[in-house]
C-alpha cells in the first residue's frame, strides 16, 4: 500500500535534501585554511546532482548557507559569495541541457552581493520551463524565518483565523509546490537541523553519514537511497504485516 501519507519507503525518495557539512574540518585535516574545503566541495555538489538524477530522485534541495552563517568571518563569507557565483556562472549550462529546473531559497539578506543576485535570477528564468528534477539551493535560508513570512503573508491576505489550517498555511511559504522532504542526509557526522526547512522536513527520514562533504561521492549517495529503502515510514500509523496490510 503507497498512498501518500503513509507506506514503506520501498522506493526512490521524491525529495532528498542534503546539509552539506564538514568543509571546514577537510581542510583542517590537510592543513589547508577552511577556504580549500569549500572549494573542494564543488565536485561533490556536481556528483550528487547527477547521481540524484540518474536515480530519478524529482527534487534535490542542497543547504548551501544558512541565515546564522553570516556570523562567520568576513573574508570567509566573502569567499563563498564569490565561489558560489563562480559555481552557478560554470554549470549553468549544463544544469540547463541535463533539464534541471534550479531554484534559490532565502536569498533575503541585503549583505548578498547584487551581481549574485542576478546569476540566481538568471538562472532560474533560463531553467524555469525545465521538468527533469528540480534543484533548490537554500542560500542564506532559514526555516524560522520561511515560517514568520508565511505567518505574515496570511496575515495580510486577511484569512480568517478559523479558516487557516496547514494545508493553506503551508501555501504562504516560498516555493509552495514544493513536496515534503522524504530523506535528508547530513554529511560529517553531525545530527541537528541547523534551521533547515523546518516545515518541510516534518517527517523526513534522516542519515548521518560520518565521510565529511568534500569526501562524499554519488556511491555514498545511492546508499543512502538504499538504506531508505529499508525503513519503514509508518507516519504515526502501524507497521504493516506479511502481506503489506496496516491492521490493528
Ligand atoms: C559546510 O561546511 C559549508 C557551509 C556551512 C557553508 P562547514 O564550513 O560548516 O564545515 P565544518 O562544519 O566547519 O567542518
Ligand atoms: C549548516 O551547517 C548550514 C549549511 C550546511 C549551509 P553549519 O555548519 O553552519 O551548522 P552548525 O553550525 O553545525 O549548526
Ligand atoms: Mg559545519
Amino acid at each position: 500500500m503507497t498512498v501518500e501519507g503513509s507506506g514503506s519507503a520501498r522506493r526512490t525518495p521524491r525529495h532528498v535534501a542534503c546539509v552539506m557539512d564538514g568543509n571546514g574540518r577537510w581542510a583542517a585535516r590537510r592543513s589547508l585554511p577552511r577556504t580549500s574545503g569549500h572549494l573542494a566541495a564543488e565536485t561533490t555538489v556536481i556528483d550528487v546532482i547527477e547521481a540524484a538524477r540518474t536515480a530519478g530522485v524529482q527534487w534535490l534541495s542542497l543547504y548551501a548557507f544558512s541565515t546564522e552563517n553570516w556570523q562567520r568571518p568576513s573574508t570567509e563569507v566573502d569567499f563563498l559569495m564569490r565561489l558560489v557565483r563562480r559555481v552557478v556562472r560554470k554549470h549553468a549550462a549544463l544544469l540547463h541541457a541535463r533539464g534541471i529546473r534550479c531554484r534559490f531559497l532565502g536569498v533575503a539578506d541585503p549583505r548578498i552581493p547584487p551581481a549574485l543576485a542576478r546569476d540566481f535570477a538568471d538562472l532560474m528564468t533560463l531553467t524555469g520551463e525545465n521538468r527533469g528534477m528540480t534543484l533548490t539551493v537554500a542560500f542564506d535560508h532559514g526555516g524560522r524565518r520561511d515560517i514568520v513570512a508565511a505567518a505574515r503573508s496570511l496575515i495580510r491576505s486577511g484569512m480568517p483565523a478559523e479558516a487557516v489550517d496547514e494545508r493553506s498555511f503551508a501555501a504562504h511559504l516560498p516555493f509552495p509546490d514544493t513536496p515534503d522532504v522524504d530523506l535528508v542526509i547530513r554529511t560529517s557526522g553531525e545530527q541537528r537541523i541547523s534551521n533547515f526547512m523546518l516545515w518541510q522536513v516534518a517527517y523526513a527520514e534522516w542519515m548521518f553519514p560520518p565521510v565529511l562533504w568534500p569526501d562524499f561521492r554519488a556511491p555514498h549517495f545511492v546508499e543512502c537511497l538504499r538504506a531508505y529503502q529499508q525503513r519503514d515510514r509508518r507516519f504515526g500509523g502501524v507497521a504493516p504485516d506479511a502481506n503489506g496490510e496496516r491492521r490493528p
